[in-house]
């Protein structure tokens, strides 16, 4: 096994891919959060987590079907149901175990899972797991899509799942062109959700399963899957990353509870991400026209800059973290061979003097490195 592994890690860093945990200083402004509207650091937030740790412990203690099941869960679930307009929720530990567990539950050999071909590692491996037979369709192409289950007709249940708004793109899926050819064509339609839930407005309308994570825009731990009642019935049942494992912790039902609410309540934070990611987009296509090829119009606070080869990305975040600025390096097997870039997420958190400094910095380095 030593040697198994040493040899691995050396083509690791061989091919410039060598993954380590950074630690952000303190002075670094952080362009790297999910954490979109703020919420993880919000007094509501923290004091509902805090209320919730000091009645029932830091842990989950048990199996949701044993004893883990708290009116906190029951509370979050019910507000999540409504918030997306199903009948039905459930939480999971993570949005990672939520894929897991509803694709595998669902599917299985002779199966079709067809996947837009940037969606979500969870998505792939949760295909994997199911044993059913992964087709995958071009990013966000609609005529792909009709190919690829013009090529399952023969499959039994067919399940086109996306991502809704893409993690390392920042563009968002043609969801009402892909709902309604998949209602054409008999087939099921899951949307991942986690990047968008609270950031944009419902996106997921005729989608049969809309997945999301509370990890996120709502500033706490966890996933979650709505849908029909049945389905979530059939889940509760089937999904063994929801039986088989500890229930999410009551403090971080708390918090989401609290996030939920303050999305519902201040719409205005979501317009001013809003406004936020397409002055900056508007910025970053005027300044840098050749590395903003992926920008597109949409309004999300996802913007990818295009630097194509892994050392150079390397080197540009290195050189901004050293001017104060986190921008994480995205490379390979994130992301396509050649396709590296810096991923600049913002927050509601970000004011215009954090904005500047990332412009001024960006100025300063992509130039110079090459
Ligand atoms: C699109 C997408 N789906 C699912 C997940 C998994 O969610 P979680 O972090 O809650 O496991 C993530 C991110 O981590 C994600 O970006």
């Amino acid at each position: 096994m030593k040697r198994f592994i040493e040899e691995e890690l050396k083509k690791i860093r061989g091919e410039n891919l060598w993954r380590s945990l950074p630690r952000l200083p303190d002075d670094c402004i952080n362009f790297s959060t999910n954490d979109y509207l703020g919420l993880s650091r919000h007094p509501k937030v923290k004091a509902a987590a805090a209320s919730a740790l000091e009645k029932y412990g830091a842990g989950g203690r048990s199996s949701r079907l044993i004893s883990g099941t708290t009116d906190l869960h029951l509370e979050l679930e019910s507000k999540l149901a409504k918030f997306k307009n199903t009948e039905a929720c459930m939480v999971f530990p993570s949005g990672f175990m939520a894929n897991l567990g509803v694709i595998a539950s669902l599917l299985g050999e002779g199966d079709a899972v067809i996947a837009d071909r940037l969606n979500h590692a969870s998505l792939i491996d949760a295909a994997k797991l199911s044993r059913a037979r992964l087709f995958v369709y071009e990013h966000r192409s609609v005529p792909s899509l009709e190919k690829a289950l013009e090529r399952t007709g023969s499959y039994g249940k067919r399940l086109i799942v996306t991502d809704s708004l893409f993690s390392m793109d920042g563009d968002l899926a043609p969801l009402s062109k892909i709902s309604a050819l998949a209602r054409e064509r008999g087939a099921w339609l899951m949307i991942d959700d986690a990047h968008a839930t609270g950031v944009l407005k419902n996106m997921d309308k005729g989608a049969d399963i809309v997945m999301g994570t509370l990890s996120k825009a709502l500033g706490s731990q966890g996933g979650f899957v709505c849908g029909s009642k049945d389905l979530i019935d059939f889940l509760v049942n089937r999904a063994r990353p929801f039986i088989y494992t500890t229930a999410l912790a009551p403090a971080s039902c708390a918090a989401a509870i609290a996030a939920l609410d303050i999305v519902i309540e201040e719409p205005g934070r979501r317009k001013r991400l809003q406004d936020l990611s397409r002055n900056l987009r508007k910025e970053l296509k005027e300044r840098f026209p050749e590395e903003s090829v992926l920008l597109r119009g949409h309004p999300t606070p996802i913007l990818p800059i295009l630097t194509g080869e892994t050392e150079k990305t390397l080197r540009v975040s290195q050189e901004l973290k050293a001017r104060g600025v986190f921008v994480p390096a995205i490379r390979p097997p994130t992301v396509p061979r050649g396709a590296c870039r810096l991923r600049i997420s913002l927050s509601t958190e970000h004011g215009q003097s954090d904005i500047d400094a990332l412009l001024g910095s960006l100025e300063g380095v992509l130039g110079r490195v090459s």
